[in-house]
């Protein structure tokens, strides 16, 4: 979702804010556009696609002297994908840049046209500058404050007014943080995009209004002054580097083995994990691939825990009527923890009352902060939007407390053992190149399992389908012949994952019977007497706990050289989000 860097310092701005830009590309965006704060004038500069023509155009144009500018990636919500719609946007004295959505920017705009307001775009944002233009009287904070206190919906605004030498901050349910640098300051999406410049940052909250110029930053609540705890990055500039790899997304598969050693490494004395067997219930809501991590855990929850365990998707979840029982624990997983909805899905669980639980990755996100517990996978940064070791991680976080419920000691050992297996999947990556040079060109796939196995496929499937762009669907093994069967003809994939001893040869049963309809089959396993249809990996067979994880790889790097064969921008699928921070 939308990006937003700021800086006010003694350095040109132009330079840190696309570097900026550049690092918070994985957000997922379709324009950017920079405003750089002159003597005279305030200049603006905007293109659509991606930040190479933003600086290409940068480089065509006479840049003005600056120690002031704010940047932004847009992802189009709000108005289709045009240089107008595109941020910063300009009203009267105020020019800003903002990530989120105004709710009732609709109903807002109407009175402001009625007042003689102008508008130049189809954007809400644009509403929210006009509003903050509107109470400008020469004094910033009093129009931040009035302004945003007449709108509904997320955001998180970089502003500057005319004539003024400071960059202004605020946020509401979308995340902004303030950087200190020795020569200047900063304002961020998150860290990633200011981490060339200083580690030291600061979290905004909720109504705080952040007051930046060269030498300082003032934090306001309420009209006072407060004071910021700061927060020193782990995170690397290597981090927010490709190091030597293509693509992002193949330079965190490879990474898998090692986040996992540390996961296992840092949750062995699982004592100190929760015991789930306290709970009636359990519900773990999420979005995309963290909730299809859910479904995984889910299945080994009720297999071994007894507990009942509900998924659900964090949209679905946050509206519907919840019946809850007084035990019930409510796990929200999230890699960025600002996903949107599984924010507002924690705080409908908190309001009635019931315990949360986050697996999450960003240790300073909302998710992280307000759950009432919090357990952190360590994933490091993941760039790529299609999520590869922050996934392999939840599915992990999810089988330790498995195992810490069971008290299943000897499968901390087994656990020592999963990321070296891991490392001889990767070292033969090989194969799975193979396998996408012969899919490339298909129009659809198919993914076929049964319970954990189709937990893994619906996994499988979405890698392939948000990177590939082939459409691709996950079906439960026995639910074939009720429908799905009618889309198997001659030539198409079918990728069949069957490591449940229990059930394998029905699985297998239903793998036939797309193979006597000419599909391609690609058989993916831990039993090497299950028959090979033209294609089969064999996984190590480890117990059901740790079994989906080497999985994992497997499915990550069909989508990848899939995607490679087909030319695409693999980091950046079109139309994705890395963090879906709007509803
Ligand atoms: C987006 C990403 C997915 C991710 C999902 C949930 O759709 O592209 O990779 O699984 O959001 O994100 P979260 O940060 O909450 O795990």
């Amino acid at each position: 979702m939308c990006g937003i860097v700021g800086y006010v310092g003694e350095q040109h701005p132009k330079e840190i804010l696309i570097n900026g830009l550049k690092k918070l590309e994985y957000r997922g965006y379709d324009s950017s556009g920079i405003a750089l704060v002159g003597d005279k004038d305030i200049q603006i500069i905007k293109a659509l696609g991606r930040i190479v023509n933003l600086e290409e155009k940068l480089e065509k144009s006479k840049v003005v002297d600056s120690h002031l500018g704010i940047a932004h990636t847009r992802w189009a919500t709000h108005g289709g994908v045009t240089e107008a719609n595109a941020h910063p946007h300009r009203v009267g004295k105020v020019t800003l840049v903002h990530n989120g959505i105004l709710e009732n920017a609709a109903s807002l705009k109407e009175d402001l046209i009625k007042e003689g307001v102008k508008f130049n775009s189809d954007t809400d944002t644009e509403v929210g500058a006009a509003l903050i233009n509107k109470y400008y009287d020469g004094n910033p904070l009093y129009a931040i404050k009035k302004a945003t206190s007449k709108l509904k919906g997320s955001y998180a605004f970089g502003v500057i007014f005319d004539g003024d030498p400071k960059l202004y901050a605020i946020r509401k349910d979308s995340p902004l943080i303030i950087g200190y640098g020795k020569d200047g300051n900063y304002i961020a999406s998150d860290i990633a995009a200011i981490i060339n410049y200083t580690k030291e940052y600061s979290l905004l909250d909720e109504g705080e209004i952040a007051v930046l110029d060269d030498e300082k930053i003032e934090v306001f609540s309420d009209g006072k002054m407060v004071t910021k705890k700061k927060i020193t990055a782990t995170i690397t500039a290597e981090d927010a580097d490709k190091c030597g790899y293509d693509h992002f997304m193949m330079k965190e598969i490879m990474e898998e083995p090692k986040v996992l050693a540390n996961l296992f490494e840092r949750y062995s004395d699982f004592d100190k994990l929760p015991d789930l067997s306290k709970y009636k219930e359990i519900h773990i809501v999420a979005c995309g691939s963290a909730m299809y991590a859910g479904i995984v855990g889910a299945s080994l929850i009720e297999e071994k825990c007894n507990i009942k365990c509900y998924v659900e998707c964090a949209s679905e979840y946050r509206y519907k009527k919840v019946i809850y029982d007084r035990k019930t624990l409510v796990i929200l997983i999230s890699q960025s923890g600002e996903t949107a909805d599984t924010i507002a899905a924690m705080r409908k669980a908190k309001d009635e009352g019931i315990e949360t639980l986050a697996v999450v990755n960003v240790e300073t996100s909302t998710i992280a902060r307000e759950c009432d517990n919090a357990l952190f996978i360590g994933a490091g940064v993941e760039v790529a939007v299609a999520t590869t070791k922050a996934y392999i991680l939840q599915v992990a976080m999810l089988s330790m407390l498995v195992i810490r419920t069971v008290n299943d000691k000897k499968a901390l050992k087994e656990a020592k053992k999963i990321p070296g297996l891991l490392n001889n999947i990767l070292e033969h990556k090989d194969i799975f190149e193979g396998v996408g040079r012969e899919i490339y060109k298909v129009r659809d796939a198919f993914f076929i399992g049964r319970g954990i196995d189709y937990a893994m496929c619906m996994e499988g499937s979405l890698k392939l389908k948000e990177i590939s762009y082939i459409h691709s669907d996950a079906f439960q093994a026995g639910e074939l012949k009720h429908g799905t069967i009618s889309l198997i003809e001659k030539g198409v994939p079918v990728f069949a994952i069957i490591t449940d001893e229990n059930i394998k040869d029905k699985t297998e049963s239903n793998v036939v019977e797309v193979k006597s309809r000419d599909a391609s089959i690609y058989t993916i396993t831990n039993d090497d007497t299950v028959p090979n249809h033209g294609f089969r990996y064999v996984v190590p067979k480890v117990s059901p706990y740790f079994q989906a994880l080497l999985l994992v790889p497997v499915l990550q790097l069909i989508g990848y050289y899939t995607a490679r064969y087909k030319g695409l921008d693999i980091d950046k699928p079109r139309n994705l989000a890395k963090s879906v921070t709007v509803e």
